[in-house]
C-alpha cells in the first residue's frame, strides 16, 4: 500500500510538471532568457567566434506609393523576412508538450543591422514587436516598411518609360567572415507573391521584381555581401497622352487652320499667337514633370520644341505676309494719290464739269478710314 501511495505520488508529481512544462515561461525559464540577459542581446549569437551567421532575406513589394521624377525619389510599401540562427537557443519540443516555437519581445534578442542603401528618409513605420524563436534557435523577424528611396530615372522615352529602382540590402557594419546575407527565392516566385499582395501601383505598372547579389570592398581586405532587389515597373501612359500630347497636337492643328482667316486685318496674328501661348503652358507643365538632370534631352521636349518651332514659323511667315501687303497697300496707295493728283489736274483743267472718277472715289474712301 505504501508503495502504492509513492506510485501515486510520484505520477501527480509528473502530471503537475508536465502540465507546468507547457507554459511558455517554462521555455523562458529553461533557456534563462529574460528582457535583458547579455547573451543574447549584446554580441552574435555564436559559440565562437569564427562561426558566421547566415542571414536569410527575402523582400516582397506590396505598394507603389509615389516615383517622383523630380527629385528622382521612388516610395513603396515592402515586407521583408529574416531569418537567422542564434546558437545559445535550444530546447526539446518533447518535454515541452510539443512546444517548438515562442514568439518573444524584438528586443530580447540580437539583430542584424540590416539597412537598405537607397533610402533617403527615416522609416515612420513602427517596428515589428516580436521575433518568432523556434526549439532548434532559427529566429524569424518580419516587418512592412514605408520605404522612400533615391532612384536615378531614365526619362528619355517619357511616357513610354519603364524604371527600375533598386532595393539593396547590406549589414552596416559587419564583414563577411561574420555575417553572409543571402536571399532565398527566385525572381519568378517573389514576383508573383508580389503581384497577389499588391494594393496600389499609382500611374505604374508593375512588372517584374528581381533579386542578386554583389560583393563591395569596402575596406582593405573585408568583404561585404550585398542583396539588391531591383523593381522593373512601366509607366500607364493614357492619361499623359490624352492630357498632353493629343492637345498639343490639336493645338498644331488649330494653328494650321488659321491659314484659313484671311490675311488682312489682326486678327489671324493674334489667333496664332494665343495658340502659341496654350502650347507654351504645356510646356510649363512638362518642366515641372521632368527633372533638370537627365543627361539627354527627352523625346517628348523634342517634340514639344519641334511643334513650337512650326508654329513659330507660321507666325513669322503671318507676319511677313501682313508687312508685304501693307508695302503693297502703301504702293497702290501712292499710285492712287498720284492718280487722283492728275485727275485734280484734270478737274482744275475742266472747271464746272463734276466728274469723279474711279480714284477719286478711291481717295476719297482711304480719307474715310
Ligand atoms: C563553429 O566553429 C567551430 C570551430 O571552428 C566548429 O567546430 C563548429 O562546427 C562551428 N559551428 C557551427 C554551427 O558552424
Ligand atoms: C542596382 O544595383 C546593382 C548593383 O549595385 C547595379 O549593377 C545596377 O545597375 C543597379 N540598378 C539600378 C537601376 O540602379
Ligand atoms: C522558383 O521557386 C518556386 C517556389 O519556391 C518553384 O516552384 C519554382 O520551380 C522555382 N523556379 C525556378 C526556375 O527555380
Ligand atoms: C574578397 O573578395 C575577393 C574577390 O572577390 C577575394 O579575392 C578576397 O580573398 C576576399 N577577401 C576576404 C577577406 O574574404
Amino acid at each position: 500500500m505504501l508503495v502504492g501511495y509513492f506510485l501515486l505520488l510520484l505520477l501527480t508529481d509528473n502530471v503537475t510538471t508536465n502540465e507546468d512544462s507547457c507554459s511558455y515561461e517554462a521555455i523562458l525559464n529553461y533557456l534563462n532568457l529574460t528582457t535583458n540577459t547579455e547573451l543574447f542581446t549584446l554580441s552574435r549569437p555564436v559559440k565562437h567566434f569564427k562561426n558566421v551567421t547566415k542571414v536569410s532575406i527575402e523582400m516582397l513589394l506590396s505598394s507603389i506609393f509615389d516615383v517622383r521624377e523630380v527629385d528622382q525619389t521612388f516610395i513603396s510599401h515592402i515586407q521583408i523576412y529574416t531569418s537567422w540562427n542564434n546558437d545559445h537557443i535550444c530546447w526539446e519540443p518533447k518535454n515541452f508538450c510539443g512546444l517548438n516555437s515562442i514568439k518573444i519581445p524584438t528586443e530580447t534578442l540580437w539583430k542584424p543591422d540590416l539597412i537598405i542603401k537607397e533610402m533617403v528618409e527615416k522609416d515612420k513605420t513602427p517596428m515589428s514587436p516580436y521575433l518568432k524563436v523556434d526549439f532548434e534557435g532559427s529566429v524569424e523577424y518580419s516587418n512592412e516598411q514605408v520605404v522612400v528611396s533615391s532612384c536615378k530615372m531614365h526619362v528619355y522615352r517619357f511616357p513610354f518609360d519603364v524604371q527600375k529602382c533598386n532595393l539593396s540590402f547590406m549589414s552596416l557594419i559587419h564583414s563577411d567572415e561574420e555575417l553572409v546575407l543571402d536571399f532565398t527565392d527566385n525572381n519568378s516566385a517573389i514576383t508573383n507573391w508580389s503581384l497577389n499582395l499588391m494594393h496600389t501601383q499609382y500611374e505604374w505598372l508593375f512588372l517584374e521584381l528581381t533579386v542578386n547579389k554583389t560583393t563591395d570592398h569596402k575596406y582593405i581586405g573585408e568583404n561585404q555581401t550585398i542583396v539588391f532587389y531591383t523593381i522593373h515597373m512601366k509607366r500607364r501612359s493614357v492619361l499623359y497622352i490624352a492630357n498632353f500630347l493629343l492637345p498639343v497636337l490639336l493645338f498644331f492643328c488649330l494653328d494650321l487652320s488659321s491659314f484659313l482667316i484671311s490675311d488682312s486685318g489682326g486678327e489671324k496674328l493674334s489667333f496664332k499667337v494665343t495658340v502659341m501661348l496654350a502650347v507654351t503652358v504645356m510646356q510649363l507643365i512638362l518642366n515641372d514633370i521632368l527633372p533638370s538632370s537627365s543627361d539627354k534631352i527627352p523625346l517628348i521636349a523634342l517634340f514639344c520644341i519641334g511643334i513650337f518651332g512650326l508654329m513659330m514659323l507660321s507666325l513669322l511667315e503671318t507676319i511677313f505676309v501682313m508687312y508685304l501687303m501693307e508695302k503693297d497697300a502703301a504702293s497702290q496707295n501712292n499710285e492712287t494719290n498720284k492718280d487722283s493728283n492728275l485727275n485734280k489736274n484734270k478737274q482744275s483743267c475742266f472747271k464746272g464739269q463734276q466728274q469723279p472718277t474711279e480714284g477719286g472715289v478711291l481717295h476719297f474712301g482711304k480719307n474715310l478710314k
